[in-house]
C-alpha cells in the first residue's frame, strides 16, 4: 500500500493533478497495486487566507509518505518569490531532494520547433542539482537603496553536494543504458572555483567508478546551442541548479512545450516529489483547456521511482498513443479535447491495454 501525498497547488495545478490521479487509479486497478492519497492545500489561496505559507510541521509530515505529487505553485495575487521560496524550494531543501530529474523526450506525433528532428533525435535526460548553487539564498544587501548599494548572492557548491549529484548521474546513465554518455554542463571558463570543483569531481568519480561511461563536457552556452542544433548528441546531462533550471525550459520547448514537460525532485534515500515543470498558468484556470499530460507524465515518473515498472510502461505507451493518434496539439486550448477528456482517454487506454 503506497501512501501518496497530493499537493494540487495553485492555478491549473488542481485540474491537471485530478487527471494524473485519474490515470493512477486506472493503472493501479490494471496492474494490481494499492495506494492511498492525502491532499494538502498548500499554495497561494491558503496563504492569502491564513497568512501562512507552509505549516512548520509539513516537511516532517510529508517525510512519512512514499511519494508526493505536486500540481503547481504560483499565484497572481502573491508577490513573486514568496510561494516559490516558501513552498517549492522549502520542500526541495528540507526533504533533501537533491536531484531534479527532467527528461527531454519528444513523443511521437508531437510538433517540435526544430526542423528535421524527430523522436529518435530528442531523447535525453537532465540531472539538475537541486539543493545548492545560487538557490541557497545566501547573501545580502549593503547600503541598500543608496547609489553605493552592493548586492551579493552566493553560488554555493559543496564537495558532498556536487559529488552525490554526479554519482547519481553516472548511476542513472548506466541504468538508462542508451549511449552510456554523461555530459557535464557548466561554465568552467568563468566560474573558476565552483565549477572547477564540479569538473574535478566529475572526472575523478568517472575515472574511478564509472570507466564504462563516456564523459563529455559542454559549457552552458554551448549546451543551449547543441540542444537546438544537434539534440541527438545528448544522452544524460548533469548540471548545477541554476543552469539546470534554464536548460530544461529550453528542453521543454524542443520536446513540444510545457504541456508535456515532467520532472521529479528526487531524494534517493527519502521522499521524492513529482511535478510538471510548467507552473500554474493562472490565465487558463478553470477553463478546462490546460494539457494534463505533463502532470500525467510526472505521475508516470513517480511510478517508475516506486518500482512499478509495468504500470509506468503502460502509462508511457498510452501517452505516446495519445500524442501520435489523438491530440491535434499539446498547447492549451488547441488539443482538440478538454483537460478531463485527455485524462479520460489515457485512463481508458491504460484500462484497455
Ligand atoms: C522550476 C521553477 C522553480 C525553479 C521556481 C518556481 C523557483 O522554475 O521548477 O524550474 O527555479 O526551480
Ligand atoms: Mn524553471
Amino acid at each position: 500500500m503506497y501512501k501518496i501525498a497530493v499537493i494540487p497547488g495553485d492555478g491549473t495545478g488542481p485540474e491537471v493533478t485530478a487527471e494524473a490521479l485519474k490515470v493512477l487509479n486506472a493503472v493501479a486497478a490494471k496492474v494490481g497495486f494499492k495506494y492511498e492519497t492525502q491532499t494538502y492545500d498548500f499554495g497561494g489561496d491558503r496563504y492569502l487566507r491564513t497568512g501562512e505559507v507552509l505549516p512548520e510541521s509539513a516537511p516532517d509530515e510529508l517525510r512519512s509518505f512514499d511519494a508526493i505529487l505536486l500540481g503547481a505553485i504560483g499565484h497572481p495575487d502573491v508577490k513573486p518569490g514568496i510561494l516559490e521560496q516558501g513552498i517549492l524550494l522549502k520542500l526541495r531543501f528540507s526533504l533533501d531532494q537533491y536531484i531534479n530529474l527532467r527528461p527531454v523526450k519528444l513523443y511521437p506525433g508531437v510538433w517540435t520547433p526544430i526542423k528535421d528532428k524527430g523522436p529518435e533525435d530528442i531523447d535525453f535526460v537532465v540531472v539538475r542539482e537541486n539543493t545548492e548553487g545560487a538557490y541557497v539564498g545566501m547573501g545580502g544587501f549593503f547600503k541598500k537603496g543608496t547609489p553605493d548599494e552592493i548586492a551579493i548572492q552566493e553560488d554555493v557548491n559543496t564537495r558532498k553536494g556536487v559529488e552525490r549529484c554526479i554519482r547519481y548521474a553516472f548511476e542513472y546513465t548506466r541504468k538508462r543504458n542508451k549511449a552510456r554518455q554523461l555530459t557535464l554542463c557548466a561554465k568552467t571558463n568563468v566560474l573558476t572555483y565552483g565549477h572547477d570543483l564540479w569538473d574535478r569531481v566529475f572526472h575523478e568519480v568517472g575515472q574511478a567508478d564509472y570507466p564504462d561511461i563516456k564523459r563529455e563536457y559542454a559549457h552552458v552556452d554551448a549546451t543551449c546551442m547543441w540542444m537546438v542544433k544537434n539534440p541527438e548528441w545528448f544522452d544524460v546531462i548533469v548540471t548545477p541548479n541554476m543552469f539546470g533550471d534554464i536548460i530544461t525550459d529550453l528542453g521543454a520547448m524542443i520536446q513540444g512545450g510545457m504541456g508535456i514537460a515532467a520532472g521529479g525532485n528526487i531524494n534517493p534515500n527519502g521522499v521524492s516529489m513529482f511535478e510538471p515543470i510548467g507552473g500554474s498558468a493562472p490565465k487558463y484556470t478553470g477553463k478546462g483547456v490546460i494539457n494534463p499530460l505533463a502532470a500525467i507524465c510526472s505521475m508516470q515518473m513517480m511510478l517508475e521511482h516506486l518500482g512499478e515498472e509495468k504500470a509506468a510502461g503502460l502509462v508511457e505507451s498510452a501517452v505516446a498513443w495519445a500524442t501520435s493518434e489523438k491530440l491535434k496539439s499539446l498547447s492549451a486550448g488547441q488539443m482538440g479535447y478538454s483537460t478531463s477528456e485527455v485524462g479520460d482517454m489515457i485512463a481508458q487506454r491504460v484500462a484497455d491495454s
